[in-house]
């Protein structure tokens, strides 16, 4: 989504900073980028559409290098309300030019908010919600700079995250926010910065912590005092962990593949410290706080990626567990009705920890005292510190837009906690410790398809003529051909649908000739037979079949092979077939890859 990032310190040259910290996360989708510096004199605003060098090069045109600044916010932008122009591109200010802001997140009464203004002869410059902000703080400015904020947060709808200045209130910043992340932190010179990411801080900051709904945040002659809903409180700063950004491709053409290849090791790094393979122990610190409950329900909650491995997570609890399960989109559960008992476990998947449909969900289910586990990537984000338990899935900073490694990462975390919940319940010894087993060769496996890759690239060369595809599954496949169908639609920007097999006769049979090739994960499981007939009825009406499958399959027109494993553990092959596909789809088309269009890495609006 948006970015903001501010600073406020002993830099003479603020704009700087700003520049650096924008430059570091440009590889995600933004439209326009633009920032404010000041000094106890004047603010100087720059903005531009499109790149962020383009940015840079206008403020190097339009600050000269000899004035001093001390203060700085900057901001990127992925257009919701209103085009992509300069006047929509964020910082805002109000018609008098007495208060200057940027904001993250949606403000549902804008409209509204904004016809009564211009009632009262406000004039906008641009369409954004933002906009109506700055010149609500003009039209209920009462002298005092704190009391102003307070006052219009009390009226504006959020979601937000807000960063205010005003020159009428020179040295002075106040946050605010309610949903959109908010991180504040400090180098030992006292420094401040303050961003939406944390990975913008990473360098920076010696000491973070993280704004909570409600709370709000003032500078003023470089003190500092948080309120948390109008209450006087003390924040709790921890050490940043993350020392170094991530910011080189290596040998690799694409940052997609270099975190397709870290798979096999993040995978080895989450069982080392979680499983004892030679004694057939799980370790994970998490499962020892909940060795005395005995759920009866599982329901694991996501968006995208996140979303498609609950639904494995589904699976694995019903095989494995024997205890009932469901996954459940969360922009969708959040409007449902809910007739679930005590004893039902929420599981949040979340790389970032900051989605904020999973989120809502999380504070509807928190507020029924209902059970929360959280299975996240980003330490320290809204999910991993609002669940009960929780199983970090240290995939490292996930630098490539669309997920990959976080997939395997968070598959390899259900899996732990279905072994774990199983043990205590319905599954055989004998099963646990063959899944236990074969899970130990999971990152070899890995390796072993990634080390050649010729005959997925050739085929690529084939899938790039077409402009419709379909992935097929049944069962554990499931997931996979979801997840492998969002990658080539995020990436190539071909469509594709996931389909169950044996859903092809009730209707999409219609669809297939030969100008749409379906993918079919067809492993050797407990269902491979019904995917072979699946394989006929396509091929019947002059269908191209692609077959993943660790069986050579007659009749398909190309078998990709993967190693062989049982059918608990094939899911964690056949995705990385999938992945494979969806990358050199898009490479031989000359797409993005490391910029695909309209993806934010972590959506914090609703
Ligand atoms: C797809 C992708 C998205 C995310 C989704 C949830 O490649 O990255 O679909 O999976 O936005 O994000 P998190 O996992 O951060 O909650």
């Amino acid at each position: 989504m948006c970015g903001i990032f501010w600073y406020q310190g002993k830099e003479t040259h603020a704009q700087n900073i700003l520049l650096n910290g924008l430059k570091r996360l440009e590889y995600r989708w933004y439209d326009s980028a633009g920032l404010l510096v000041g000094n106890q004199k004047e603010i100087k605003l720059v903005k531009a559409i499109g790149k962020v060098s383009n940015l840079s090069e206008k403020v190097q045109k339009e600050i000269n290098a000899e004035e001093q600044f001390s203060f700085g916010i900057a901001h990127t932008r992925r257009a919701t309300h209103g085009g992509i122009t300069e006047n929509n591109t964020h910082p805002h200010y109000d018609n008098k030019q007495q208060f200057y802001l940027v904001h993250n997140g949606i403000i549902e009464n804008y409209h509204k908010l904004k016809q009564e203004l211009i009632a009262k002869w406000y004039e906008f410059y641009g369409q954004t919600d933002s906009e109506v902000i700055a010149n609500l703080l003009t039209e209920h400015r009462n002298g005092n700079f704190l009391e102003t904020v307070e006052k219009i947060l009390q009226i504006i709808k959020w979601a937000y995250a807000l960063l205010i200045v005003s020159p009428l209130a020179p040295g002075e910043m106040i946050a605010a926010k309610i949903g959109s992340p908010l991180l504040f932190g400090h180098d030992k010179d006292n420094n401040f910065f303050l961003s939406s990411d944390k990975q913008w801080l990473i360098g920076y900051v010696d000491q973070l912590t993280y704004l909570e709904d409600g709370d709000l945040l003032h500078i003023k002659n470089n003190e500092y005092t948080v309120t948390s809903k109008g209450i006087p409180t003390q924040k709790p700063f921890e050490e940043m962990d993350i020392k170094e950004i991530e910011s080189s491709k290596g040998n690799y053409k694409h940052f997609m593949l270099k975190e397709i290849f870290e798979q096999a090791n993040i995978i080895r790094r989450i069982f080392k410290w979680r499983v004892d393979f030679q004694n057939k122990i799980l370790n994970a610190e998490a499962f020892h706080g909940m060795q005395n409950e005995n759920f009866e329900h599982i329901v694991f909650i996501g968006c995208g990626t996140s979303y498609n491995a609950g639904s494995l997570g589904k699976l694995w609890m019903e095989n494995l567990a024997g205890i009932p399960a469901s996954c459940e989109i969360a922009s969708e559960y959040e409007y449902r009705n809910i007739n679930v008992n005590s004893k039902t476990l929420y599981v949040f998947i979340s790389q970032s920890g900051e989605t904020a449909d999973s989120i809502e969900v999380l504070k509807m289910i928190k507020e029924k005292w209902w059970h929360t586990f959280g299975i996240v990537n980003v330490v320290g984000s809204t999910i991993s510190r609002l669940t009960d338990y929780g199983l970090f899935t240290r995939a490292g900073a996930e630098i490539w837009v669309a997920s990959t490694k976080a997939f395997t990462a968070q598959l390899s975390c259900i899996l732990l906690l279905a072994l774990f919940l199983g043990k205590k319940r319905a599954l055989p010894k004998a099963k646990y410790e063959q899944i236990l087993r074969e899970l130990a060769k999971v990152p070899t496996m890995i390796e072993d398809l990634l080390a050649d890759q010729t005959q997925i690239r050739e085929l690529a060369q084939e899938l790039k003529k077409y402009n419709n595809f379909f992935f097929l599954w049944r069962h554990y496949q499931f997931p996979i051909a979801n997840e492998s169908s969002l990658k080539l639609k995020e990436i190539t920007y071909l469509h594709s649908e996931s389909y169950p097999s044996g859903e092809l006769k009730h209707g999409p049979l219609a669809l297939i000739d030969e100008k749409i090739p379906s993918v079919i994960f067809c492993p050797q499981d407990f269902l491979f037979e019904k995917n072979l007939s699946s394989i006929q009825e396509i091929k019947a009406r002059n269908g191209k079949v692609i077959a993943v499958s660790d069986k050579e399959i007659e009749g398909s027109d190309y078998t990709i092979k993967i190693p062989k494993t049982i059918d608990d553990i094939y899911p964690f092959i056949t995705v990385i077939v999938g992945q494979l596909l969806a990358y050199h789809t898009a490479d031989i088309l000359w797409k993005n890859i490391d910029k695909p269009r309209n993806l934010a890495k972590s959506v914090t609006v609703k």
